[in-house]
């Protein structure tokens, strides 16, 4: 038996691909959800992929009196990855209390649970560059100042690692926040991947539903910023290389090689890449011509952003490997399966 690790929303997005991670590396997983944004058969999906399908219970973190007993249940969980929060930017501004409500409430409540354990467990936080708004200075490094939230989902991040840092300190509870840059792509098996409810916010879903014909048009937002050809520049970053950085991040707290009772790394390539360049990459790979025109800029984005990766390379000896266009590839694989409705058909299998 490998050791148990809790992840939480851990059929979401990153949460799903990093449960595999952790599988392939010995680790027995156990997943906390309230399906809020993810359905349940995605932990048969990761049992199609690794072989061993992870424990998984359904309730809301929020529920303190469900978290203390699981805690109970589970006296010998030696690590929690913590995923599960809202993020939606525009949703935060129309429902900043929904926000600050969720996402603190569930993390003081996982805190509490974590400190009565008699082993207490590590703790990794998931994070974002968000913190950093527009850095002075690029590539950001994790000493850059952090800077008035542009919303309360990322004000929610700030005021996470601040109660993560003051607890680490006094409860001795080891942690470390990954500040991610913008993960996109999907497994390579394409079984699992990014399932956005509705209209999706974030560039490459938009991109892979417009190309299979879910929606009309991509709109990009703004060609007027101060970059090479007028679009926003991000720092994307395939999952499954993300989840590798959360598994290592965790050894390095179990194996109790942190430095300081919290710690922060960025987690990106180091290169930044326009909308118009991810838009071409798409293309290129897939062979899809995409529709797509300009228009004004979108309320709150950041002109440019990439990471200085230095830090989580050294320390924690982890590089992303996978470039753009293996981040495309795998995105629209996945798309296709989904509008070949593989999502029906588990439902069936069911
Ligand atoms: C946002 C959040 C980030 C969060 C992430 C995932 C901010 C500043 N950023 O990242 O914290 O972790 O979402 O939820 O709060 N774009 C278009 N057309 C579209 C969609 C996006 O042109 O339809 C452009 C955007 O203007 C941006 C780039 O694509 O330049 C990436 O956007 P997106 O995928 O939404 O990520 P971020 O805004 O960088």
């Amino acid at each position: 038996m490998g050791k148990k690790i809790l992840v939480t929303g851990g059929s979401g997005y990153i949460g799903s691909h990093t449960v595999i991670e952790l599988q392939k590396s010995g680790f027995d997983t156990i997943i906390i959800d309230n399906l809020s944004n993810s359905i349940p058969e995605i932990v048969d999906q990761i049992a199609r992929i690794t072989g061993k399908k992870p424990l998984f219970e359904k309730f809301d973190m929020t529920a303190r009196p469900a978290l203390e007993e699981f805690f109970k249940r589970h006296a010998d969980i030696a690590g929690v990855i913590h995923f599960a929060a809202c993020k939606a930017v525009g949703e935060s501004v129309a429902d900043p209390l929904k926000y600050y409500h969720n996402n603190l409430v569930s993390l003081i409540y996982l805190l509490e649970c974590m400190r009565s354990q008699k082993n207490q467990p590590k703790l990794v936080f998931s994070s974002s560059c968000t913190v950093y708004g527009q850095p002075d200075q690029l590539p950001v490094t994790e000493k850059a100042p952090v800077k008035q939230a542009m919303s309360p989902y990322g004000n929610t991040k700030q005021i996470s690692e601040e109660i993560i840092d003051d607890s680490a300190r006094q409860t001795g509870i080891a942690s470390i926040s990954l500040r991610y840059f913008n993960p996109i792509g999907a497994h390579e098996s394409a079984l699992i991947g990014e399932l956005p409810i509705g209209v999706p916010n974030n560039l490459v879903p938009f991109i892979t539903q417009t190309a299979i014909g879910k929606r009309e048009q991509l709109t990009v937002f703004g060609n007027d910023y101060n970059t090479p050809d007028g679009t926003c520049i991000r720092d994307y970053i395939h999952v499954c290389d993300l989840a590798r950085a959360h598994v290592v991040a965790l050894q390095r707290l179990l194996e109790e090689k942190n430095e300081t009772p919290h710690e922060v790394f960025n987690l990106g390539t180091g290169t930044g890449y326009s909308v118009l360049e991810a838009i071409q990459s798409f293309e290129k790979t897939t062979g899809v011509k995409l529709n797509w025109a300009f228009s004004g800029r979108r309320p709150g984005d950041v002109e440019k952003v990439w990471a200085d990766t230095t830090l989580a390379n050294l320390t924690l000896g982890w590089k992303a490997e996978k470039g753009l266009d293996e981040m495309m590839a795998t995105a629209w694989a996945w798309e296709k399966n989904m509008a070949a409705g593989i999502l029906n058909n588990l439902n069936k299998n069911k």
